[in-house]
């Protein structure tokens, strides 16, 4: 119960990578608020609170700066603080670079990098009030090698990176660590209807498999411990071995 009264918000938490985070943080004894653009967040949250612990559910939008306000602020109300953010939600819609219109170029970077701009601005200064923080970024192995049709979420994904790495050295002195995960190919729903595009990079993980959400799960919990109170600025990569070759 290495959670037990401390509060995660996670967003695209309704399914795939961010609804095992949830579990698992849960499992541990967190209470946990879920926040995705999907109505299947309600559903996920009600199954989230038969583990025994408080599970506040909001449909938003990481883009829309006023459903992350009220999201926070409904939070704070509620528990008080926020211990662990992580900023899970994001999306990978392939599409080969000469074909990418601006504003495709456009949504990828507003989910990934402004989403997790927008929740941190919004998380941060809760966290630097009760002197305690837990802030993980959801990046990708994307950031280390490149893959076709995908320059705009490998651009958005290096992105995040940076803000780790610059956001962990500002918030350090309030004893806040922030830290990033990079997966590797991840069965979710997500990768499911991109399976085609994956088929060969899953072929070449050395590890002999497709990784599960349980992986990052795992790792973000790791992360979001005590046992991690020196890690900051890091970017852990839960991939199977791919980028070691
Ligand atoms: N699955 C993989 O192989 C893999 C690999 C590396 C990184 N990642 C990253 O992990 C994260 C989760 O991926 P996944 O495979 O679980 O995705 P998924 O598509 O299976 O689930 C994503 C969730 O985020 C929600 N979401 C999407 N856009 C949103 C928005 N604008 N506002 C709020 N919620 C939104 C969706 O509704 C969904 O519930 C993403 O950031 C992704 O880039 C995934």
């Amino acid at each position: 119960m290495r959670f037990s009264g401390k509060v995660a918000l996670i967003t695209g938490s309704a399914m795939g990578i961010g609804k095992e985070i949830v579990r698992r943080l849960a499992n541990e004894g967190a209470n946990v608020v879920l926040f995705d653009v999907s109505d299947k967040v309600f559903e996920t949250a009600e199954e989230i609170k038969k583990l025994g612990v408080e599970a506040l559910a909001f449909k938003g939008d990481v883009t829309n700066k006023q459903d992350i306000e009220k999201a926070v602020s409904e939070t704070v109300e509620k528990f008080g603080k926020i211990d662990i953010l992580v900023n899970n939600a994001g999306i990978y819609p392939f599409k080969p670079f000469l074909e990418l219109s601006e504003e495709e170029w456009d949504k990828v970077m507003n989910v990934n990098v402004k989403g997790t701009f927008y929740f941190t601005k919004a998380v941060a200064p809760v966290m630097v009030k009760n002197k305690y923080g837990r802030i993980i970024n959801i990046t990708s192995i994307a950031t280390i090698v490149g893959f076709p049709a995908l320059t705009h979420y490998c651009a958005s994904k290096a992105a995040i990176v940076g803000f780790t790495r610059a956001l962990a050295l500002e918030l350090a002195p309030y004893n806040i660590t922030v830290n990033a995960v990079a997966p590797g190919p991840i069965e979710t729903p997500g990768t499911k209807t991109a399976r085609d595009a994956i088929e060969q990079i899953v072929k070449a993980i050395p590890i002999g498999r497709m990784g599960l959400p349980s992986d990052v799960a795992a790792t973000v919990a790791f992360l979001a411990s005590d046992e991690a109170s020196f890690i900051t600025g890091a970017v852990i990569v839960v991939d199977g071995g791919y980028t070691a070759q």
